[in-house]
């Protein structure tokens, strides 16, 4: 009779979470509310779509709050990590009334999700 060892158990169980790798983590959640990942559907806040890499307050078509617009931050690693844990002391005056993600580890796996939206 076939019996898995352990390890294979493992094995499987992170194949097949690769294999989901442009799912999002349970943190994203929080963000549908305001944010769709299809380009161009603007919501309470702009589409997520390829915002990695590009210049704050660029979507077309959103309505932007003027600090978000005059922020001057480009979304890279560093700024989304500062943003998604605390919006307000990063861009103060920005209009997405969100408290913040407070794990890191959910700001990492939102900021590697988003990087698949493209
Ligand atoms: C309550 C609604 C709301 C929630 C929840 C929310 N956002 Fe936002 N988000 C907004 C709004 C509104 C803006 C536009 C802000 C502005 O113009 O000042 C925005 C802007 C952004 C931007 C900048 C976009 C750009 O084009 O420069 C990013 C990135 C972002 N949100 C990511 C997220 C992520 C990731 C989450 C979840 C962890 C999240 N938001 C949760 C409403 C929200």
């Amino acid at each position: 009779m076939f019996r898995m060892s352990g390890g294979a158990a493992v094995a499987l169980l992170l194949l097949t979470s690769a294999a989901q790798a442009g799912d999002p983590p349970t943190a994203f959640n929080q963000c549908k509310a305001c944010h769709k990942v299809e380009a161009g559907k603007n919501a309470i806040g702009p589409s997520l779509f390829g915002i990695f890499g590009t210049k704050a307050g660029s979507v077309a078509g959103y309505q932007y709050s003027p600090a978000m617009k005059s922020s001057g931050l480009t979304w890279d690693d560093a700024t989304l990590s500062k943003y998604l844990a605390n919006p307000k002391d990063t861009v103060p005056g920005s209009k997405m009334a969100f408290a913040g993600l407070k794990k890191p580890e959910d700001v990492a796996a939102v900021i590697a999700y988003l990087k698949t939206l493209r």
